[in-house]
């Protein structure tokens, strides 16, 4: 659910704001791409929705959909992310978008980690934190992904191996840095075509043990501040239902939103399930 935050010192406290994202992943052209990002900006024009809203096009995209969403004059905040990077600044890398290139591509945000990076592109959780200090250097917000497989499942060992990825991917990182990282819970047997999605009572579980791994690195202030949201077979008709669970702050979105007026459909279901906010939230710096 989401919390409530101090932006500044003396300020009243605001809520923060929810989040909610997809990945295109391998999909869209860069014309497909732009229409998507013009639709999200004529919906947002005439849209109050509380959250902050996030687009991972592919990397050919990225420049020309940052663009279509600078037109944005709506107050609902339409940010555009890369879905990889690599950590450095440049080099003899080939085949390899430095963060550098993504911050000059226009995108606001890199998400890291994914399970898919994981399974089937080498990523470990060694990269993957180098990937996230290197994003928070470069003012990059990190959407962090972790998440459990079947057999971690089925050996009944999911809090501790998330527990252990998002502490790898955190280390060395400064609470002050903390508000520029979002944490995506992303289990691999719910994610993709074939994929269930989580029960409510497991999104409750490990969003509360990932909650609790943060309060024991940073305490509990900062780590109430990091939004971890859910990912894997999202669809409008389950939206209510992880709307309402404990300790989830959005959504990470893939299939069901790579049609924009699905997405909206789904951006609209979370805040309505969420209800009217007690406070007039605001983005808390850049996020
Ligand atoms: P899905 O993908 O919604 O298509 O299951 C989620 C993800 O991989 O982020």
């Amino acid at each position: 659910m989401s919390v409530t935050v101090n932006s500044d010192a003396g300020s009243e406290p605001v809520a923060m704001r929810d989040w909610l994202g997809t990945s295109w992943k391998m999909n869209k052209t860069v014309r497909e791409a732009v229409t998507y990002a013009d639709d999200l900006v004529a919906w947002a024009a005439d849209s109050d929705v509380d959250a902050t809203v996030c687009i991972f096009p592919a990397f050919t995209a990225l420049s020309a959909v940052a663009q279509a969403l600078a037109r944005s004059t709506s107050p609902v905040p339409i940010q555009v992310g890369a879905q990889n990077m690599h950590w450095a600044d440049a080099g003899s890398y080939t085949g390899e978008i430095s963060p550098l290139m993504v911050r000059d591509a226009g995108a606001h945000a890199v998400e890291i980690g994914h399970f898919e990076r994981r399974a089937s592109f080498g990523e470990t959780d060694a990269t993957v934190n180098r990937k996230v200090k290197a994003a928070l250097r470069h003012g990059l917000v990190a959407l962090v992904c972790v998440g459990d497989s079947s057999s971690v499942r089925d050996f009944g060992v999911v809090n501790e191996f998330v527990g252990m990825q998002l502490k790898v991917a955190l280390s060395g990182v400064s609470a002050a840095s903390l508000q520029e990282v979002i944490v995506a819970y992303e289990p691999g047997w719910a994610i993709g075509a074939g994929g269930v999605g989580a029960s409510t009572k497991e999104v409750a579980l490990v969003h509360g043990h990932l909650r609790s791994v943060l309060v024991d690195l940073y305490g509990e202030a900062p780590a109430r501040e990091v939004r971890i949201v859910y990912g894997g077979s999202v669809t409008r008709e389950n939206v209510p239902d992880y709307a309402a669970v404990s300790d989830v702050d959005g959504l990470f979105v893939g299939r069901a939103a790579w049609d924009v007026s699905e997405f909206v459909n789904i951006i609209e279901a979370f805040c309505a399930a969420r209800g009217p906010r007690s406070a007039p939230s605001q983005e808390v710096a850049v996020r």
